[in-house]
């Protein structure tokens, strides 16, 4: 069987390092890795409009903030098909059949849509497109035939489902769709990077992101605002690492050969990490060495980004070619998917073979 990534994100805001850790940066070595036989991007619009409704110019000017946060971390459209949403219709249609396979009380159940309900202060009035993401979402990875989903963690109950529906499809229209596997994160820290404040997640709504379109003088900033250890009063003082900002950011990205190089004085981040709970370090010291380690990341993402924005209509070609090629892919996937239904009724000519003779012997 082909191995195949669908995965995306919604063109709600910029991707911030949190987007990076926890999917990013492992689509680009999955992409690399010459493993997979075809992997597919999405920039799902029409998940970002269904509580956007009121908002279509947000969405449509985060298209090309989300393209090109792809193409500067180094998704290369030659390898990866990326592709916007709303332009293959097919998706649309699909999640109108798949909805017949769900429950309402199914849906209500998933943790993350019950979250996403609370923030937005839903609980009175949910747009129905809202409430029904999930399922649009399984046909977003059925139609490509998904065999891999890499996401992170508040994505999983969306994969949970898209298996059942699968399983609900081919059971009673026979065997047409696959069961996609989740890939998450395989670094803990990396699983749900915290925001600068500590809160629990990155989130652009908290305004404790850094975006992979910060400046080093932002960056800068924002990490010497980092929440560490208000216990953490003194040089001398015991520090604490558990919801320590620097200390989770450098668990996600550092590597021991930086540390080296940038404090080394210390060597290791398990032997930094010692000193500080011992007494002795400064926060500042943590901080300085997690910039020097950020700007590693960055320099060469913000790099890659000067050379698109600098060719706009380009990378719109990109999104134009990319969406025509998935539309190909969804395209031949519903065809099996209206056959195994039986709404292939014009294709179908046994059907109408069939039909003709039935009201032929009817005549006698
Ligand atoms: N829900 C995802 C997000 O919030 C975006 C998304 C839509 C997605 N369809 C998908 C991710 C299919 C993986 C597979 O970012």
């Amino acid at each position: 069987m082909e191995k195949i990534i669908l995965t995306g994100d919604r063109p709600t805001g910029k991707l911030h390092l949190g987007h990076y850790v926890g999917s990013l940066k492992r689509r680009v070595e999955l992409q690399n890795s010459g493993e997979y036989d075809k992997i597919f991007v999405m920039i799902a619009d029409a998940q970002a409009l269904t509580d956007n409704a009121d908002n279509p110019e947000k969405v449509r000017q985060n298209i090309i903030e989300v393209a090109l946060d792809y193409l500067s971390v180094g998704i290369d459209p030659e390898k990866t098909t990326i592709f916007i949403q709303s332009q293959v219709p097919e998706l649309a249609e699909l999640a109108f059949y798949y909805m017949n396979l769900v429950t309402v009380s199914r849906v209500q159940r998933n943790p993350t849509v019950k979250t996403e309900i609370k923030m937005r202060n839903f609980e009175q009035s949910i747009p129905v497109g809202f409430f029904c993401y999930p399922v649009s979402q399984a046909s977003d990875i059925t139609a490509f035939k998904a065999t891999t989903v890499p996401v992170g963690e508040d994505q999983a109950p969306m994969i949970e489902l898209t298996r059942e529906i699968v399983n609900r499809f081919n059971n009673i229209y026979g065997e047409t769709l696959v069961e996609p596997e989740i890939l998450l994160p395989s670094n803990a820290a990396c699983l749900r990077l915290p925001g600068t404040d500590g809160k629990a997640k990155m989130s652009k709504s908290l305004g404790n992101c850094i975006y992979l379109s910060d400046t080093p003088k932002e960056v800068k900033k924002k990490v010497n605002s980092m929440y560490t250890d208000p216990e953490h009063l003194t040089i001398d003082s015991p520090g604490h690492l558990e919801g320590n900002c620097p200390f989770i950011y450098l668990d996600a990205f550092a590597f021991d050969e930086q540390v080296a190089r940038f404090a080394p004085e210390f060597g290791t981040l398990q032997n930094l990490k010692d000193c500080y709970c011992r007494g002795g370090v400064g926060d500042g010291t943590v901080k300085k060495l997690l910039i020097n380690v950020l700007e590693e990341v960055l320099a060469p993402i913000r790099e890659r980004r000067a050379y698109w924005e600098a060719r706009i209509p380009e990378v719109y070609d990109i999104l134009q070619k990319g969406s025509e090629k998935a539309r190909a892919t969804a395209s031949a996937t519903l065809d099996e998917v209206r056959a195994a239904m039986k709404i292939n009724y014009f294709s179908d000519h046994k059907l109408i073979a069939e039909q003709a003779k039935k009201y032929a012997a009817g005549k006698k």
